[in-house]
Parts: structure tokens; sequence; C-alpha cells
């Protein structure tokens, strides 16, 4: 199937072929076996990338992270827990993660929804495809939740193609219609964001990152009660991939601060009909 896409969304490609990539080496820090299976099926350009020294440790180590936090999400909340992976691109997380009850809502541009056709066929029913922009008002309309859910959105490579008013209007709308909703998303730091001609695999689609986050606190100023969960520099696990080279990043404050992962509270949970409030994150 010819890949039609471009800018933004030609993006997906990326983590796409550094999981591939990451398959086929001796020992992977994360084996995704629906990754190949994608790749048998679409057969993606990816002659066109060139992979830099920092996609391996950006792309892979940011995936087992959320993957982490998103596992502990469904472990707290087995039965009521629904994630909503915003720019989902082609992400197998739901493949890797399932735990035979969440209810699964993946949502990108409508120029990806044909090659999820392909790519999932046959898919679960728990997991739903939405088209649509994060940054559109009515997009958070577009997401149902079963009565007592306990959300988690969630947001993986994305942020950086954003601004600080798109992110602080998407956080408040999602506050809004699900206060106290879990909020994860990765972030570069602002000096990283602005070089981004010097990564080819992104200047190949056209597309440039507009966004970074140099203090995940000033998170908590985008609405009432907003709390940081958890802030987790990638540099933290570098020594997966580097070795006892990469314990050194641990002390780093450069490295430290260059790339992140971000768990947000979005306010407080609203009291339920009962009177009850729905368990925290
Ligand atoms: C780098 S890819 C990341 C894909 C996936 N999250 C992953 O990590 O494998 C960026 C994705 O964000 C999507 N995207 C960018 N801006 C968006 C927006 N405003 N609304 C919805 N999706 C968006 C693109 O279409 C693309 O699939």
């Amino acid at each position: 199937m010819a890949i039609d896409l471009t800018g933004v969304s030609e993006t997906l490609l990326i983590p796409l072929y550094a999981q591939w990539r990451e398959n086929r080496r001796g020992r992977p820090v994360l084996r995704d076996a629906k990754v190949d299976d994608i790749v048998d099926r679409l057969k993606p350009p990816f002659e066109k990338f060139i992979p830099s020294l920092t996609d391996r440790p950006i792309l892979i180590l940011r995936k087992r992270i959320i993957d982490q936090m998103v596992a502990g999400h469904l472990r707290r909340h087995r039965g009521r827990a629904v994630v909503v992976n915003m720019g989902c691109g082609l992400c197998t997380r739901f493949d890797r993660l399932d735990d035979g009850s969440v209810t699964w809502i993946d949502v990108d541009l409508a120029m990806v929804a044909p090659i999820w056709a392909l790519a999932f066929e046959g898919h679960e029913p728990r997991r739903r495809f939405v088209t649509g922009s994060v940054a559109a008002p009515d997009f958070i309309d577009s997401i149902e939740v079963p009565a007592g859910a306990v959300p988690l959105f969630l947001m993986e490579g994305v942020s950086m193609y954003l601004s600080d008013e798109k992110m602080q209007a998407l956080t408040a709308r999602i506050a809004a219609r699900f206060p106290g909703a879990t909020f994860i998303f990765d972030a570069m730091a602002r000096w990283l964001a602005r070089g981004w001609a010097f990564y080819p695999s992104i200047v190949v689609t056209g597309s440039r990152f507009t966004w970074g986050l140099d203090r995940p606190k000033s998170c908590t100023a985008w609405g009432r009660g907003f709390r940081v969960l958890r802030d987790v520099p990638l540099a933290r696990q570098l020594d997966l991939l580097a070795g006892p080279l990469g314990w050194f990043a641990r002390f780093n404050p450069l490295l430290n601060a260059a790339y992140r992962v971000v768990m947000l509270r979005l306010g407080k949970p609203a009291t339920s009909a009962a009177g009850r409030s729905p368990p925290p994150p």
C-alpha cells in the first residue's frame, strides 16, 4: 500500500522505524512484534529517514517510560481504565499492554485513518480509532468514556509540534470535561527544540519543532489544581542503552533536563453521584 502522508503526520514513520530497528538488535531494550507485522503490511519508505545519534535513546526510552506509567494505571484501575492516546500515529502500545479490560481510544489526524485500517485490521473491539486534531476546540467532545471510567490521556511525540497556547488549551479542555484525569506527555527542552534543523528525519518530512519545556512545574499554572505527579528524565534510563557510561548521565544536569516524560494530574476529580471521588491515578 502506498503511504500517503505529509508534514507532521509523516513523522509517525520515525518511531515505527526506530522500533523496527530496535527489534533487530541482539538485545533490544524493548521488543515489539506488532511493529514487524505493520512493516510487513505497509512496507513504509524507511529509506527516506536517516537516523540521528539521538533518535534511538529518545524514541525507545520515552516509549519504555510511558509504557511503565500506563501499565501502572491499568494495574491500579483494572476494569475501569480508559486510555486516550492522542496523536497515536501507528502506536502499538495497546498491543503491548492490553490487560483484557482497558478501553483504548487512539486519536490522530484524518490523513492517518486509511493506514490504520491496514495496520490494525481485525483489531480488538475495546480499541477505537477517532480522527481529529487535538488542537481543535471541539476535539474533546468526540471522546466518549463509560460512566465510572478512570481516564488517562497520553500524548507521545506530539508536544514538540504544538505551542504553549495549544498545550494549555488542550489540558484545560481535558480538565473541564474529565476533571482529575491524568495526562502523560513527553517534552524536550527548549534549547533542543530550537535545534530541529539538526534532525534529518524531521527535516525530510517538512515539519519542525515549535515547543519545548524547561520547567515541568510551570505546567501547574495551566489550570486550577494541576499537579506534577511524575517527572522522569530520559537520562535516568540511559544506562539501558549505554551501559555503565549511561549512569553518568544521571548526574549531568544538562542531559537530565534535555528530554523528559511528565505525568500531570488535571485538577481534582469531580465527586461522583454516589458521593465518592474516583480513586487517584
Ligand atoms: C512523531 S508522530 C508520534 C506517533 C506516536 N505517538 C508514536 O509515538 O509512535 C506524531 C503524530 O502526531 C500526530 N499529530 C500531530 N499534530 C496533531 C494534532 N494536532 N492532532 C492529532 N494528531 C496530531 C501526527 O499525525 C503523527 O501521527
